[in-house]
C-alpha cells in the first residue's frame, strides 16, 4: 500500500535549561528534564514517502546524505516502521533554511520534521505527546521542537520512555523575546552533542550537574510564567556555563568554545553592566546565543557584530511548532 508523500516543517530551539546526559541511550531518554524556546526562521523541511524502493534513500539539501547522517535517518525510519507496522523503504529529503556553514544547523528541527512527516506518511495520526516521543528517538532536543514557544521536555520515570515527552510551558504568544545568535566559527565541530554527552557523563562534575537541574527547571518555569527576564536569563546562563564546566573536567577534556566565544561572553556581561538585560547561552559548539528584549535586540546584535572573529549575527523571534506543509 502506498500512502501519501508528506512534507513537514519544524524550527530549531534554544535550550534555556540544557539537556546534557542520558539515562538510556537506546531509547534516547534524558537523565534530567530541559526547557527551551523554539526559534522562528531557522527551520528544516522534511519530505517522506514510503514508496517501497529497494532501500531507504536519504537526501539532505539536494545531495545524498553522508554515511553518518544517512545511517541516523535510516535507524529513525526503522522506529517509524516498527510503530506503524509499515515495511516499505522510504524516500526522504530534507531542506534547511538555516544558512549553510553557520554552524547552527540542528538535528532538533530535522528530527521533529521527520517525526511529523514520517508518521503521517506511514499512515499514523499521532497526538502531539506521542509525536514528541517519536521525535526524541531521532534526537533528544527534537522532542521539544514539536511545539512552539517555551517548551519543557519532561525526564519521565518509565523505563519504556512513554512519559519522556515535551509539552508547552505556556500558551502561544505568552512572551515575545529575542535570541541574538553570534556565529564565531563555521568550522564543523569535532565532537557531536551525542559523543560530547557520553564523554561528559564520565566527568567527576556530572553527578552534581544532574542533581542541580531540577532546581533550575523550577526557577526557569516560574520565570517564564512571570515573564521575568532577569531570573530566566540568569538561570539560562548558569545552565549553559555549568554544562560546559562538566565537559572541561572530563578526561579527555571537552571544550566547544573558540576565542571569540569567550569574547562574546564578556561583551554580554559588559552590556549587562551597562543596564541592558542580555544573557548568554552556548550549545555544543562555539556560537553564542543571547536572550534579550525585542527592543534591545539591535543593540545586542551590534555589540556582538563588533567582536573580532564574529562572522555573522542573526536575530530570532519565538517560533511555532512542527506543522505539515504538503
Ligand atoms: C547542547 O539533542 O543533539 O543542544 O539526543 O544525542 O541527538 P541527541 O542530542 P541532541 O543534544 C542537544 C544538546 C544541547 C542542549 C539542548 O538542546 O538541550
Amino acid at each position: 500500500m502506498n500512502s501519501p508523500v508528506t512534507t513537514a516543517r519544524a524550527n530549531v530551539n534554544l535550550a534555556l535549561v540544557k539537556y546534557w546526559g542520558k539515562r538510556d541511550t537506546a531509547l534516547n531518554l534524558p537523565a534530567a528534564g530541559s526547557i527551551s524556546l523554539t526559534l522562528d526562521g531557522l527551520s528544516v523541511e522534511a519530505r517522506v514517502g514510503f514508496d517501497g524502493g529497494a532501500a531507504d534513500r536519504v537526501e539532505i539539501d539536494g545531495a545524498p546524505a553522508s554515511d553518518g547522517e544517512g545511517a541516523r535517518v535510516r535507524s529513525f525510519l526503522e522506529v517509524v516502521r516498527a510503530e506503524s507496522g509499515r515495511r516499505e523503504h522510504a524516500a526522504v529529503s530534507t531542506r534547511s533554511t538555516v544558512p549553510r556553514g553557520v554552524g547552527l544547523a540542528s538535528s532538533a528541527a530535522a528530527f521533529a520534521a521527520l517525526a511529523l512527516a514520517g508518521s503521517r506518511a506511514a499512515g499514523m495520526e499521532l497526538d502531539p505527546g506521542a509525536l514528541s516521543a517519536l521525535a526524541r528517538r531521532g534526537s533528544g532536543s527534537a522532542a521539544r521542537s514539536i511545539f512552539g514557544g517555551f517548551v519543557e521536555w519532561h525526564r519521565g520515570e518509565r523505563a519504556d520512555g512513554r512519559d519522556s515527552i515535551a509539552r508547552p510551558v505556556v500558551g502561544p504568544g505568552h512572551w515575545d523575546l529575542r535570541v541574538v545568535a553570534a556565529v564565531t566559527s563555521s568550522v564543523p565541530k569535532a565532537v557531536s552533542s551525542r559523543d560530547g554527552m557520553a564523554r561528559a557523563a564520565r566527568s567527576p562534575l556530572y553527578p552534581a550537574w544532574i542533581a542541580a537541574v531540577e532546581a533550575d527547571l523550577a526557577e526557569a518555569r516560574a520565570a517564564i510564567i512571570a515573564r521575568d527576564l532577569e531570573t530566566l536569563g540568569l538561570v539560562a546562563e548558569h545552565s549553559a556555563l555549568t554544562m560546559h564546566a562538566v565537559g572541561l573536567a572530563a578526561r579527555p577534556p571537552l571544550l566547544y568554545w573558540r576565542g571569540p566565544t569567550v569574547e562574546c561572553l564578556h561583551r554580554v556581561w559588559e552590556l549587562r553592566a551597562a543596564g541592558v538585560p542580555a544573557f548568554a547561552s552556548i550549545d555544543a559548539g562555539p556560537q553564542v546565543k543571547v536572550l534579550c528584549e525585542p527592543g534591545d535586540a539591535e543593540r545586542v546584535a551590534a555589540a556582538l557584530r563588533d567582536v573580532p572573529g564574529v562572522e555573522r549575527v542573526l536575530v530570532c523571534a519565538p517560533g511555532t511548532g512542527a506543522e505539515v506543509v504538503a
